[in-house]
């Protein structure tokens, strides 16, 4: 029986760095474990949360209720075509140690999401993206358990909804499932995804002209870690908010008034704004407000200074929000999991 642990504290289990107590705290390491802890008398009717890494979520309160910690390992190939493979990893994996597995099994398709902070388990949920690539690109399945009922569950690509930075799961199948296993499916040969600008830039910077993955997986490392906080040196989640898309006219409208605006195009017609230039733009790059503030070298990432609550890092989003809606008439919406 796995212990369950009372009145304990979550901040070695938030990458924001919060002090916030659970009144119950367990992890597992296998679905029948989970279930296990789920299925205890004393917690029943207590509401419930799973944490992988904990990178995209900030608490605001005490968590009253059962946090489990998702640590189910495992990487396995399986054999598929003769183009790719399906690799399926369980939901407490790194993921960024399922990145370096990858590389060096010669598998094509998630060196542009390197360094992406939190667990396999995780991944799905937001559809992580970085550099041109979102996890939807290389995804093949997932199982999960059901909490309420405790089935065994399996979702397709499809089935999960995937858009960006959402999913199923962050909709009607919100706070429903522990993530057991994802799979994916990764190209045998190479075929690199350069689109994003930066990545092409840096490999150059590198002296490298002919990149295969382990130097891609290198350059979007370097570009991360130049303007990204590292979690473990100061608290954050990554980008606070998503990026913002508006109607063609709206941007040209922007665009008009603020000639610097950066957007890209979307297939639907629609444009895609920079939530980071917007925020840069109203003045708060690099400010800090007591405890928190948005980071100097990426406006978009809001930050832990050491000791403060979830509640002033809200605050300062509704500031941010309301400024950027003031001036750009544009509503910037959080990404990350406010609990
Ligand atoms: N920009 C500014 N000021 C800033 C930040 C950005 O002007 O402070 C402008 C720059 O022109 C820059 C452009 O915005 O060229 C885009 O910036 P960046 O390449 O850093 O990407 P982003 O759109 O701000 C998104 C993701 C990141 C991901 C990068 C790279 C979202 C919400 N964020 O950021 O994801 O790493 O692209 O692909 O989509 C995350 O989700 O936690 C995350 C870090």
């Amino acid at each position: 029986m796995t212990p369950i642990l009372r009145n304990t504290s979550l901040k070695p289990f938030n990458t924001f760095g919060i002090d916030v107590n659970a009144s119950f705290l367990a992890s597992f390491t296998d679905a029948a474990q989970a279930l296990e802890v789920l299925s205890d008398r004393e917690l029943k009717g207590t509401s419930r949360m799973v944490l992988g890494g904990g990178s995209n979520v900030l608490f605001t309160k005490d968590y009253e209720g059962l946090i489990l910690l998702n640590n189910i390992s495992g990487i396995e190939l399986f054999a598929n075509n003769d183009d790719t493979v399906l690799v399926k990893a369980g939901g407490g994996v790194v993921w960024h140690q399922l990145v370096l597995w990858t590389l060096d099994h010669n598998l094509q398709g998630i060196e542009n999401l390197s360094l992406i902070p939190g667990k396999c388990g995780a991944a799905p949920i937001q559809n992580i993206g970085a550099y041109g690539v979102e996890l939807k690109d290389v995804f093949y399945s997932l199982n999960a358990v059901e909490m309420e009922s405790g089935n065994a569950v399996s979702f397709t690509r499809e089935q999960c909804g995937f858009g960006y930075r959402d999913s199923i799961f962050k909709r009607e199948g919100k706070g429903k499932y522990i993530i057991t296993d994802i799979t994916l499916e990764l190209n045998r040969r190479p075929s690199l995804n350069l689109s994003y600008g930066s990545i092409t830039q840096e490999l150059q910077k590198m002296g490298v002209d002919q990149p295969g993955i382990t130097q891609v997986s290198e350059a979007v490392c370097n570009i991360r870690r130049s303007k990204l906080p590292d979690p473990a040196v100061i608290g954050n989640a990554g980008s606070f908010f998503k990026n913002p898309e508006i109607e063609a006219s709206k941007f040209h409208e922007l665009k008009n008034e603020f000639p610097t605006t950066v957007a890209y195009a979307l297939d639907n017609g629609n444009y895609k704004l920079a939530a980071g230039w917007l925020i840069e733009q109203c003045g708060w790059k690099g400010k800090r407000v007591g405890e928190t503030g948005s980071h100097k070298d990426q406006a978009l990432v809001l930050v832990n200074y050491g000791h403060a609550t979830g509640e002033e890092i809200v605050t300062l989003a509704h500031e941010i929000i309301a400024s950027v809606k003031n001036k750009f008439g544009v509503v910037i919406e959080p990404e990350v999991n406010i609990i």
